[in-house]
């Protein structure tokens, strides 16, 4: 049996796939850039090779399996950077930019840094690097480190920055524990699904370490908000990605912290994905 590329972006589509998916998996099979959509839309005649029509059936199960097509194709653009993705680490979600956004607008504005001096940034669970990456290359006056509890996801973060120039320091440890400096900023997308969640069957393919948080989900948060509190500078900032529901527990527990200026922030879909606070000067 032989297909061209329209003929099995319709196929993939009729198995359940999204266009995009179906797209991006094909481009992957055919070995072009995941970039290159527009390159399809050129080649719908172009009859695929045993080999590739063979990969894009392979891809086309893994993904009605549930796995991400991040950890299909390999990378995932995240921020306006390409990041390399295995099944190590934490598919980064587009949600987790409004994290990204609310610390570079901390990092503009609320800051209170002298023109000449260079904010100290800590990423917590950076997994891919996602965060600490995008936040270096908006800001490269600023000294961005980052942390994680996992050697793998260290290891691609680590080879994330060397791909893309960024001179981020990573290190290995859980949250802040051992952490002697201080920062201007913390940030972090940490584990936040309750233990037994229903999402967690969609969710497989992903490693239980970066979702999975105690029987509230909350277990990861109640950690980070206290030591945060003890490595940030008077006046820095705490901002913290929670789930859909977990806004006013963590505004509460930053608030029993001692932080001021406590608020939450919206992500896409308009839900209060982030919360924040600042300490104070
Ligand atoms: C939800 S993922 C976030 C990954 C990445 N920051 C992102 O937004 O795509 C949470 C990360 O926290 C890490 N993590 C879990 N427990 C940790 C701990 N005790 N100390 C440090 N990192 C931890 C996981 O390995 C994972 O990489």
């Amino acid at each position: 049996m032989t297909l061209c590329v329209q003929e099995a972006l319709l196929q993939a589509q009729a198995q359940g796939l999204t266009r995009l998916e179906a797209e991006m998996l094909l481009l992957h099979a055919l070995y072009q850039s995941t970039h290159a959509r527009a390159w399809l839309l050129t080649h719908e005649s172009l009859v695929l090779s045993p080999a590739q029509l063979e990969q894009f059936k392979n891809s086309t199960q893994r993904r009605l399996n549930l796995e991400p097509v991040a950890y299909i194709v390999g990378c995932k653009e995240f921020f306006g950077l390409t990041l390399l993705i295995s099944n190590q680490v934490l598919d980064p979600r587009p949600d987790t930019e409004t994290l990204v956004m609310w610390a570079l607008e901390t990092l503009n504005t609320a800051l209170n840094t002298t023109p000449n001096s260079r904010p100290s940034v800590m990423d917590l669970g950076t997994g891919s690097g996602a965060v600490a990456l995008a936040i270096q290359h908006a800001r490269p006056d600023a000294h961005v480190q980052a942390l994680d509890c996992s050697a793998a996801a260290l290891e691609l973060a680590q080879l994330n920055a060397q791909q893309l120039n960024l001179n981020v320091k990573f290190r290995q440890g859980s949250w802040l524990e051992g952490v002697l400096d201080t920062f201007d900023l913390i940030v972090s997308n940490p584990p936040y699904i309750r233990t037994g969640d229903a999402h967690l069957h969609a969710l497989r393919h992903e490693p239980a370490l970066a979702l999975v948080s105690g029987a509230d989900g909350l277990h990861a948060i109640k950690q980070i908000v206290p030591s945060a509190a003890a490595c940030l500078k008077p006046g820095g900032w705490l901002l913290l990605e929670h789930g859909f529901d977990q806004a006013e527990s963590t505004r509460n527990l930053l608030a029993e912290a001692g932080f001021k200026n406590v608020q939450s922030r919206p992500d896409l879909a308009g839900i209060e994905r982030c919360s924040g606070g600042q300490k104070a000067l």
